[in-house]
């Protein structure tokens, strides 16, 4: 069982959107993300394949070329969205590895069904690869497969990388099914994280529940019956953001006039707050709304002088936590609107909706203050995309230290976001922050993320597994 690609992808998505017509015709479009723009290259000149759901619940689709990759499309039915990805991934494991912000629940068909779809696209993965290909795993939604995948294919090299935060073992102990996933992942010969408290949380998980022994950053798995010792390499590989086509995008006229334009529809505010986030918990948007409610109680801001306008992306919205979190959210902007706006003057402007990434690049080049107040963020990319359209380098980044981008990103105002009289300190600090301390603030910023953009991180990771691969020739 083996397939022509000398790289293979693996994610939860594909890169791309699937539409098929009433008579049953398929088209796709490249799906808007950094991940994509940043493996393109590589996937085009080494015949890469890309293993991945469409994003729609028991669409059954062959494998198909395009964007200059082999696209291989994995099955969800309807339960497996129920149970894999709503339940295990989003129910079960992402407030776990957020802290518990929400309580995680514990189902065992919901691990089953997890199980199950691994297995599915460790499968696909295993046909999808050449004869010793370099095969890349992302996030938490595919724990398992490393392993599964070893299993199947011996000759190839795994690597797998960690979008979100990875808890502390007391936290990770509560999963019934810890020893499993530990298992998975060490499956791989490079594991990736986002910051150093995802690694070290991680190796400390393998040291305390598995039998492996841990000798700096490496993990060397025990021999089993038949199984060779192998050395894992766990390191951190803080991910980015296409930097030089965000710059070019929000220099174009047609952003810089948007962004004049949307100033002049909100009255053209002294201050412009921004937050810009997936409607979820753990992006901390009742916290921003608790500090701009005080803000405006206080009288230390004024509407219309100040105003925020605070996008909140529809996501996972058959999942109970993100239907309780948006009833919150529209309840406390209408209360925060009710007691401070005048006719046509609201201090929140507040969009349940998703944006082309051009209005996006105008709304972040308009805004004066960026607010990121994750109570836990494996990188947030949203803060590198503000920092990226600030070509007139007069925006200030609020940044939440519960992120993997406050560890990149230390010229940013860092704060933290349970501390409301400090975040409220910090915020009114970033809206009278002096022109030249925003520029050379700024300034800094643009110059970190120009240069750790996301090509170089996938280089990075890339380098690493081909290192493992040497010596494993050896
Ligand atoms: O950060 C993890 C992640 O899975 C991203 O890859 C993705 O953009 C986001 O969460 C939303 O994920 P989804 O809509 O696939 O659940």
């Amino acid at each position: 069982m083996s397939g022509t690609a000398e790289v293979v992808v693996v994610a939860n998505r594909l890169p791309v959107d699937i539409s098929v017509d009433s008579k049953g015709k398929m088209s796709w479009d490249r799906a808007p993300g950094g991940l994509v723009t940043a493996l393109a290259p590589v996937m085009r000149s080494r015949h890469g394949a890309w293993v991945g759901w469409s994003g729609k619940p028991d669409l059954d689709v062959e494998p198909f070329d395009g964007d200059g990759m082999h696209l291989v499309p994995v099955t969800l039915s309807g339960e497996d969205v129920k149970d894999y990805y709503e339940g295990f991934s989003n129910g079960t494991l992402w407030p776990l590895y957020h802290d518990v912000i929400v309580d995680p629940e514990f189902h065992r068909a919901w691990w089953n069904s997890y199980d199950k779809v691994n297995r599915r696209f460790a499968k696909a993965a295993a046909e999808a690869a050449a004869e010793g290909a370099t095969v890349w795993i992302h996030d938490y939604q595919l724990q398992l497969v490393p392993a599964l995948l070893r299993k199947l294919r011996p000759d190839v090299t795994i690597g797998w990388f960690n979008h979100i935060p990875f808890p502390p073992v007391e936290i990770f102990s509560q999963l019934p099914w810890r020893e499993r996933v530990l298992q998975g992942l060490l499956g791989a010969d490079v594991i990736g994280f986002q910051r150093s408290w995802d690694s070290e949380n991680f190796l400390r998980s393998v040291k305390r529940l598995t039998g492996d022994k841990v000798r700096g950053t490496t993990v060397h798995v025990q021999a089993r019956p038949k199984v060779p010792t192998r050395q894992v390499k766990v390191g951190v590989y803080p991910i980015s953001i296409d930097t030089a086509a965000f710059d070019e995008l929000s220099r174009t006229e047609k952003v810089a006039k948007r962004s004049r334009q949307i100033r002049a529809e909100l009255g053209n505010p002294d201050v412009l707050l921004l937050g810009v986030d997936r409607l979820d918990y753990t992006k901390g948007i009742r916290h921003r709304l608790k500090i701009m409610g005080e803000l405006l109680r206080d009288h230390r801001v004024k509407a219309p002088e100040v105003c925020l306008v605070q996008v909140a992306s529809p996501s996972r919205e058959r999942v109970e936590q993100y239907k309780t979190l948006r009833d919150e959210v529209e309840v406390t902007v209408g209360r925060i609107n009710g007691d401070y706006a005048a006719l046509g003057r609201s201090p929140v402007h507040y969009l349940h909706q998703t944006f082309p990434v051009e209005e996006m690049a105008a709304l972040y080049r308009a805004a004066d203050v960026m607010l990121v107040t994750s109570l836990r963020d494996g990188m947030n990319l949203v803060a590198k995309e503000f920092i990226a359209a600030q070509v007139d380098l007069d925006g200030v980044l609020v940044l939440s230290e519960f992120t993997g981008a406050a560890d990149d990103l230390p010229q940013a105002l860092v704060m933290n976001p349970h501390d409301i009289e400090g975040a409220k300190r910090i915020v009114m600090q970033a809206i009278d922050m002096p022109n030249d301390e925003k520029r050379r603030r700024m300034r800094a910023l643009r110059r970190k993320v120009a240069k750790e953009d996301v090509a170089a991180w996938a280089d990075r990771f890339f380098a690493d597994l081909a290192k493992v691969k040497e010596s494993n020739n050896d």
